[in-house]
């Protein structure tokens, strides 16, 4: 596949949590921006991501172990001279657990990956994006980050430390002309939400998904990459230490019973 250069030509993207979903669709929107691109991931199939792009290197990694990010960033310096953009994706649900019900060794392995993950990510990546005189970082957090009801307990509370995460970052980087900031998420189809769309198609429900959200849809991974490119890019110049929450407007209400209330005739 030919990449039309632009935005990103020149640049070097690494993306964690590139196998799949929202990764692995950020991958191929930095690319066709022109990016040469990093894809790394714990699984396999981030081999397939990169399959057909110009310009791309996949890398099997664990993104919440030290040793291994720091091969990460370096293994991109060495192929491509140097870091632009990190996307600190690689995430993990753990499940439904309650907070009655959640084990040591269960919120010791989601912050792990979830929150740990990314900060070693900036801890690492910053000092070469810096190198490069600026750029970005981006992490996924999620709308469980910003309240209950959209994962487990230490799920959430993993993506509320990353949306924290940003914001001290954002502040300990200043000066540097690297730009720090969050996504959040609202229910995307991709691997780790898969099973709840198979159960609900197998039933005839799909139109449930996402119907809490004012688009009444659920999301896809493109919709979050389109996000992921725009804070990347110069056209995000002002946009620090934020979350910017991307979930068809879930997040935008109180609950309500009267699903009528204040509704417009459409
Ligand atoms: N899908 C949603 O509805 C949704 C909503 C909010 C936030 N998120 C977040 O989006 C991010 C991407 O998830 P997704 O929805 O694309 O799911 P996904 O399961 O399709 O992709 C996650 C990827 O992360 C990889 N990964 C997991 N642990 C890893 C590790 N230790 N090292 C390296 N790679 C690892 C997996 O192998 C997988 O390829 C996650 O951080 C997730 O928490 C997803």
């Amino acid at each position: 596949m030919m990449e039309q250069a632009s935005a990103f030509s020149g640049k070097v993207v690494v993306v964690t949590g590139a196998a799949s979903g929202i990764g692995r669709a950020t991958v191929r929107a930095f690319a066709a921006q022109g990016a040469s691109v990093v894809a790394a991931d714990c699984a396999e199939g981030v081999h397939e991501t990169v399959a057909g792009l110009a310009q791309a290197l996949a890398i099997q990694i664990d993104a919440g172990d030290e040793a291994a990010v720091q091969q990460l960033v370096e293994a991109a310096c060495d192929r491509f001279g140097g870091i632009d953009v990190f996307y600190a994706n690689a995430g993990i649900s753990g499940g439904t657990a309650g907070i009655l019900d959640s084990t040591v060794e269960l919120w010791t392995e989601v912050l792990r990956v979830n929150l740990i993950g990314p900060a070693l990510a900036i801890k690492h990546a910053a000092p070469r994006i810096v190198a490069r005189g600026g750029g970005a970082i981006l992490c996924t957090a999620s709308v469980a980050g910003l309240r209950s009801g959209a994962g487990g307990t230490p799920y959430s509370a993993s993506k509320a430390g990353v949306i924290n995460l940003v914001q001290t970052a954002a502040q300990q980087l200043a000066t540097s002309g690297v730009r720090v900031n969050a996504i959040c998420p609202g229910l995307i189809e991709t691997g780790m939400t898969e099973r709840a769309f198979t159960y609900a198609r197998e039933r005839g429900r799909e139109d449930r998904l996402g119907q809490l959200n004012p688009l009444r849809r659920a999301g896809v991974p493109e919709e979050i990459a389109a996000v992921a490119v725009f804070l990347a890019s110069d056209a995000a110049s002002y946009v620090n230490g934020q979350a910017i929450v991307v979930d068809g407007g879930l997040s935008s209400s109180h609950p309500v019973t009267r699903q009528e209330f204040g509704k417009a005739a459409f």
